[in-house]
């Protein structure tokens, strides 16, 4: 069986005998200093000013809307733009917090929102922001998007949490927008087990971010800005300022073994994208070009495709339904991620209007007629050639 995850890290039984000792003799595994170190060099290598590490990709997802909430960048009932096809929780937090959210539907030759699909949407609503998600490594025009955000003042905000380290017109995915958020799970680009982060290069939201991640209270921000939300909520005493509560917020701190895991993982981070990256090169033209069976993809237009799963998208059903088959106990295949996500039973819940009103035609298509399988550094030679039977034969 060709399975999505091979292990829980790269480098496993040199990472977990680090990890054990790391446990054996930290003197605290609480939010501490390796978080901070993991912070540095994560938003070294993603180029932002600003890393928040959280505890999951759907914590970074929750926390930055609702520290967009909080310093007034975006407000109650607002209308959020996302993107149809993404995961639960990159939309949930946006109906959790008061927000309507509108889907957008995605290019079938990208699996991304595109300033067309973003333009039809305009034509009956306006969007205050966009939570647009880079679906498994891949973007549409980009530039194209952030022109017309910039034209129509729609906040833009990035979910990476699939495309870490793809590159589009000589920039990583994740630095388009005011912050974008990643995920760090087992079997994403790099794994904490769980966690995740939120990058930007904007210094009140990252504050907000990190009040957010914790409770409310200022104890993990830097001393200069304690001071200044000190003064200006005139807090003279240490003592009452432990447990003084600025604004809303969770608590969504990663611990110091998340914060470790990162930083040992991290410099592997070019060789796991390397690896996944000559997978891709070498399965997608069979998959996308030499069959008429699927829907092709176009990824000319991106520097480096970096995802963790290969998706494709049948012609028919009936052609998805014989792969889905195929497939059994031979390799692990999943639904592309939540699929169309306004016919998801939550948004149809809570959301009955929009789930009705946006058509979001090529959502159902992936919805209907699509499938992923993993992409893995560790796939060996016969596995590749095995996945070109299956998938391409
Ligand atoms: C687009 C997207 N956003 C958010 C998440 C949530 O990340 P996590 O599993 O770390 O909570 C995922 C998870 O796979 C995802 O694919």
């Amino acid at each position: 069986m060709i399975s999505l995850t091979k292990s829980t890290f790269y480098n496993d039984v040199d990472t977990a005998q680090k990890l054990s000792s790391f446990v054996l003799s930290a003197k605290q595994l609480s939010f501490g200093e390796q978080c901070n170190k993991f912070e540095e060099q994560f938003a070294q290598y993603q180029g932002r000013k600003h890393c928040v590490l959280m505890n999951s990709g759907s914590s970074a997802n929750l926390a930055l809307i609702q520290a967009l909430r909080n310093i007034g960048k975006i407000k109650l009932n607002d209308t959020i733009g996302f993107s149809a096809v993404t995961w639960s929780t990159n939309v949930m937090p946006i109906i959790q917090l008061g927000l309507a959210a509108v889907p957008i539907d995605i290019e079938l030759d990208t699996l991304n929102i595109s300033p067309q699909t973003i333009r039809k949407v305009l034509e009956t609503t306006s969007l205050k922001a966009i939570f647009l998600t880079h679906l498994l490594g891949f973007c549409d025009d980009l530039q194209g998007i952030r022109e017309l955000c910039a034209q129509e003042k729609i906040l833009l905000i990035e979910d990476t949490c699939e495309a870490l380290g793809s590159v589009y017109h000589g920039n990583k995915l994740g630095n388009f927008g005011i912050a974008s958020t990643f995920s760090f799970y087992v079997g994403h680009h790099l794994s904490t087990i769980e966690g995740g982060a939120v990058c930007t290069d904007d210094d009140e939201l990252a504050t907000m971010l990190r009040i957010v991640r914790a409770h409310g209270w200022d104890r993990n921000l830097p001393s200069a800005e304690q001071s200044a939300i000190r003064q200006q909520h005139s807090l003279n005493s240490i003592f009452e300022s432990r447990y003084t509560f600025y604004d809303l917020g969770f608590n969504l701190r990663p611990t110091e073994i998340t914060g470790y895991l990162g930083t040992i993982q991290l410099p592997y981070i070019h060789e796991i994208i390397q690896k996944r990256n000559q997978n891709f090169i070498r399965l997608a033209p069979a998959i996308y070009e030499q069959t008429d069976k699927y829907y092709p993809l176009h990824y000319d237009h991106i520097d480096l495709v970096s995802n963790f799963a290969i998706p494709i998208v049948c012609r028919t059903r009936k052609q998805r339904d014989l792969l889905v088959s195929a497939c059994n106990e031979r390799i692990e295949i999943r639904p592309i991620v939540g699929g169309n996500i306004a016919s998801q039973p939550f948004f149809c819940k809570y959301v009955p209007e929009f789930s009705q009103s946006f058509k979001n035609s090529n959502a159902s298509i992936i919805h209907d007629q699509g499938l992923y399988f993993g992409n893995n550094p560790l796939l060996t030679e016969i596995e590749l050639q095995e996945l070109h039977q299956v998938f391409a034969g």
